[in-house]
């Protein structure tokens, strides 16, 4: 692929431009799909078309709609769509978030699918779809499309520019033929992931529940040998990318020492106290109300850990406009009060709660500062909360405790790995991490880590890369 142009499209931008009293900053969201692929881009360069969501973000783009990103050491091109807010209600909030978004994640909230909001995606599909188009120089370009927002632009993508090589990866869990077979526009939506040249999911369980329902729903040809799916003409290939991380540059600006220091005087605790992590947007398919519960059955089991153990969760308000999400939230805090009043003693609250958003730089020193992670999503593609934490534990210790319902638990074997459904079960395992020897936490985080290294970002996008050269020489060789 080197030398050819690069498109990416996700809803979400890897810089938001907002206003405030001190001037236009610039954030980076929390999404593990931004996590993945900025770095990525900042290797190839190209072009990422994304929706321009910051009340800021027309202030500093150009007569195209473009800024140059990373703001201080800019590689590519960050190309803004802009939204209406009928568009974003209907296509974002509605159809990706109230629709596909639960549907695909089987976390027992039902999917709410409206005529209005599938409008709204069909239309803002067509909208992205153009911008690639306009923004395409060649007419085989490599466009990489980015998530469940966007399943109908693939096809939309290919009716325009017939020679593109188009990739895709699919960041969420993608259900069995059942489940997926109540949304009122499975066809179509399986008819716009199949104009993709290659389709990736995390896991092979993922393309398999894929195949099965292209299977269920359209009159199609599949090599499951293969795994390629042949529809109208077109030819998807459909594989597994477990995504991945970018390895830590370092060195770390404070120690592990420091970090433990700095950060429970922060929070006003004691510098001796065992502290438990959890960072994730408050989200109800992560499993928060679940991990809470452990940490207060731990203490009902262990009344020693009563005034020396604080979970500290950082909850990045999202998707707030949706009722879900803010009755989730009210659920958390009040979770949270009656554990806190519970087994709250002498200053020491058992649980930290902070929903606000915190930078990359400032999570790492939380992960550093904890002596245990707990991931206790109920359903999450990959998680690559798990593979942060540890990347950012140079010093080999600390304990993940890793539920069995993410990706990561398919590569992470020596994590701590629980139904977070099962209290009991997550309790048991709070309190082996938070008495397990260093021995085996260096032992369990030394090869977890070997793990992360090798297989960072880089890989995944490498291996997706390389798959679609090859697609891209086999057609070009079949259109001679
Ligand atoms: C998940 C999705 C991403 C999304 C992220 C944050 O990781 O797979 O596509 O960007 O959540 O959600 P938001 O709605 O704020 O972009």
């Amino acid at each position: 692929l080197a030398g050819d142009e690069v498109l990416v499209v996700s809803n979400r931008e890897p810089y938001i431009h907002s206003r405030s009293d001190k001037g236009i900053e610039v954030r980076r969201p929390a999404s593990g799909l931004v996590t993945a692929v900025e770095p990525v881009m900042r290797a190839c360069s190209g072009t990422w078309i994304a929706h321009g969501a910051g009340n800021a973000d027309r202030e500093v783009v150009d007569a195209h709609d473009r800024v140059r990103v990373p703001p201080k050491n800019p590689s590519y091109t960050l190309r803004r769509v802009w939204l209406t807010e009928q568009e974003e209600k209907g296509y974002y909030y509605g159809f990706a978030n109230e629709g596909l978004w639960p549907l695909c994640h089987i976390a027992h909230v039902r999917p709410v699918f409206r005529s209005s909001d599938w409008d709204q995606y069909v239309e803002v599909n067509q909208r992205f779809a153009d911008a690639v188009v306009a923004e395409a120089r060649t007419e085989d370009p490599v466009v990489l499309v980015q998530d469940y927002h966007f399943a109908l632009l693939p096809r939309m993508v290919r009716e325009k520019l017939p020679r593109a090589t188009i990739i895709m990866f699919w960041h969420i869990p993608w259900p069995n033929p059942e489940s997926f077979g109540i949304c009122p526009w499975r066809e179509e939506i399986l008819e716009g992931l199949l104009g993709n040249t290659l389709l990736g999911f995390h896991t092979p369980f993922h393309c398999k529940n894929f195949l099965e329902t292209v299977d269920r729903y359209l009159e199609t040809r599949i090599e499951h040998e293969a795994s390629t799916i042949s529809y109208g003409g077109d030819l998807t290939q459909v594989e597994p990318y477990p995504i991945s991380i970018a390895w830590p540059e370092g060195p770390y600006p404070e120690s592990i020492a420091e970090s433990r220091a700095s950060v429970r005087a922060e929070l006003g605790l004691p510098r001796n106290l065992l502290m438990g992590i959890g960072v994730d947007r408050l989200d109800y398919t992560k499993g928060i109300l679940e991990r809470l519960q452990a940490v207060e059955r731990m203490m009902e089991l262990h009344p020693s850990m009563v005034g020396r153990f604080s979970f500290v969760q950082i909850a990045a308000p999202s998707r707030s406009s949706l009722e879900e999400y803010q009755a989730l939230e009210n659920r958390v805090r009040a979770l949270a009060q009656r554990i806190n009043l519970r087994f709250g003693q002498s200053g020491v609250n058992p649980i930290v709660l902070k929903v606000e958003h915190y930078d990359s730089d400032q999570v790492s020193r939380y992960y550093r500062a904890a002596d245990v992670c707990m991931v206790t999503s109920l359903h999450d593609g990959m998680n690559l909360v798990a593979k942060e934490f540890i990347a950012a534990r140079d010093d080999e210790l600390g304990v993940l405790i890793l539920s069995q319902f993410t990706g990561a638990a398919r590569e992470l074997h020596e994590a701590l790995i629980i139904n977070p459904y099962h209290i009991e079960q997550g309790a048991d395992a709070l309190y082996r991490a938070l008495t397990m020897p260093e021995a085996e936490q260096r032992e369990r985080m030394r090869s977890m880590r070997s793990l992360v290294r090798d297989f960072n970002v880089y890989r995944w996008a490498g291996r997706m890369l390389l798959d679609a050269a090859r697609l891209r020489r086999r057609e070009r060789i079949s259109a001679k």
